[in-house]
């Protein structure tokens, strides 16, 4: 294989993309709050509307916001959702169709994603330095970190 074949296999693999990505966490503690109840329910949400062409649901890994569990992260808007339910969740695909979203949305751009990227290091020792200091500034409570 040679480098051609790669970038041909990237482009085939970008044009199969679906513009609008929802990523519903999947990890421990949001499946512990039923998110695969509300995976299920964005899918048959999807399905309803038409969207299936257009929109991709994508089981991702912890986001870092487990106590606000479970989220889903809307892009190309930046959107992030928490603590939705099965039930709210199709309002979420409401929004994509111009209504009003039911589930709450939060800023992905607060404090606690700034510190939360300087928090998680690739090193046990250093995530663990961060971690104290972030609980010690007040910027993230103990209950939202999890590794
Ligand atoms: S388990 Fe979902 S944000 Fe951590």
């Amino acid at each position: 294989m040679v480098l051609s074949d790669l970038l041909q296999i990237k482009e085939k693999e970008l044009a199969g993309r679906k513009k609008i990505v929802l990523r519903c966490c999947m990890a421990a503690s949001c499946i512990s709050s039923n998110s695969q109840g509300v995976k299920d329910s964005l899918e048959r949400a999807v399905a309803e509307a038409g969207l299936q062409n257009e929109v991709e649901i994508r089981s991702v890994g912890c986001m870092r916001l487990c106590c606000e569990g479970p989220l889903v992260q809307a892009d190309p808007q930046n959107a992030l959702y928490v603590k939705v339910t099965a039930e709210n969740a199709p309002s979420i695909i409401a929004v994509l169709k111009g209504g009003q979203a039911e589930a709450v949305q939060t800023d992905p751009n607060s404090a606690f994603f700034k510190s939360s990227f300087a928090l998680f290091s690739p090193t046990a020792a250093s995530w663990t330095r961060n971690a104290s200091k972030a609980i010690s500034r007040g910027t993230v409570t103990r209950d939202c970190i999890r590794r």
